[in-house]
């Protein structure tokens, strides 16, 4: 029988722990940067020193960096002393974190979603001083990060049941728990709950060149969680796929338009196009916090990064110094491409135009 949430709560425990909250009034962040070398954490204390650790990647992911910025739009009222100085400063805050990197939808949705909840809550009287807006936003941080794990557990239990006993997955980035703050994720989350229910399935990893998620961080999450995985180097994707060792594709999203347009890593739209081609099923797995129902394509920011992080390795040379470099960090797979998107809320199927709404909004 297929187990519910409630009972995934109990087989499954995520082992990795990227956000934590401090009940006096600082962020704890796992410093992804560091890893998988060295287990470091920084500590944050203000909406500037937040939006410096999305941009430096110390927190990156797309559900990941829309929670943190919800715990920075709390520390943002840390030293007002009356409501009105508090909704200034959420109002301050709010672009600080959103430019701190443009791809991700889910970061300017928290961030409107805490600015609007404390404009309600002052307005309808709800609160009567800074010290009750803070404990009201703090709680609803929270509730943000919970209703994570609840959604991630809920899309990966769809997404089981795309999953037979002996499959190979392959993916792109790193889409699990590091990504998401929870420690499960979302196109990981379908093969963490296989395993802890002893179904057999194993992952591909391509090492997402320039900034190695792939190798660093997906390869150390699902070793911890004990999943099967193997490395493969980007250029590697084609023969994987042509030599059918993946019996499918299950990639992560960093913003999906209400027409099934799919911003993804860099190298998404390559695995899509190859596994339409072979017949591969190619699943987009998000929570509806990644859908951006408003935006068309010519309106979406495709993140441009450093050209040190093409022309080294961690800091080692590997091309001339001073060649020139294009550094684009997501991509953008067309509708055609996707045979499903997977949410908390369902499994959206072709046409996505028609039915991405239905299920979204319901
Ligand atoms: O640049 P990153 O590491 O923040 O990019 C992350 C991704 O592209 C993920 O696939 C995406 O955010 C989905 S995470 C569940």
């Amino acid at each position: 029988m297929k187990p519910s949430v409630k009972d995934l709560k109990e087989i499954f425990k995520p082992k990795l722990k990227p956000i934590i909250w401090n009940e006096e009034g600082k962020l704890t962040l796992l410093d992804q940067s560091a890893l998988p070398f060295e287990t470091a954490f920084v500590t944050l204390s203000s909406p500037d020193e937040v939006a410096a650790a999305i941009r430096t990647m110390k927190v990156r992911g797309a559900p990941a960096i829309g929670i943190t910025a919800s715990f920075a739009m709390v520390l943002a009222i840390k030293n007002e002393s009356n409501l009105n100085q508090a909704l200034v400063a959420l109002s301050r805050a709010k672009p600080i974190l959103d430019n701190a990197r443009p791809t991700a939808v889910n970061l300017s949705w928290a961030t409107s979603h805490m600015l609007s909840t404390a404009r309600a809550l002052v307005e309808k009287g709800e609160v009567r001083n800074t010290r009750e807006l803070w404990s009201s936003l703090e709680a609803e941080a929270k509730r943000i990060y919970n209703e994570e794990l609840e959604a991630e557990l809920q899309m990966g239990l769809y997404g089981l049941d795309k999953i037979s006993d002996g499959d190979t997955v392959l993916t792109q980035c790193n889409a699990g728990g590091l990504a998401t703050g929870t420690g499960l994720g979302t196109a990981l989350a379908p093969v963490k709950i296989a395993h802890a229910l002893g179904i057999k399935v194993s992952v591909i990893a391509p090492e997402t060149r320039p900034w190695l998620q792939g190798s660093r961080l997906t390869v150390y999450e699902l070793m911890t969680d004990g999943v099967p995985v193997t490395l493969i180097s980007d250029t590697a994707v084609g023969l994987v796929m042509y030599q059918r060792m993946v019996n499918s594709v299950m990639v992560g999203a960093d913003r999906i338009l209400q027409d099934g347009h799919v911003y993804n890593k860099i190298g998404t739209f390559k695995e899509a196009v190859i596994a339409h081609e072979l017949g591969i099923p190619f699943y987009v797995l998000a929570p509806v916090t990644t859908f951006d129902l408003k935006s068309r394509a010519e309106d979406v920011i495709i993140e441009e990064r450093d050209p040190n992080e093409v022309r080294t390795v961690r800091g080692v040379p590997i091309a001339p110094e001073g060649v020139n470099v294009y550094n684009p960090v997501f991509d953008v797979t067309p509708p055609k491409y996707v045979t499903a998107l997977i949410t908390e809320k369902g499994v959206i199927y072709p046409p996505f135009e028609k039915n991405v709404r239905k299920v979204i909004e319901r």
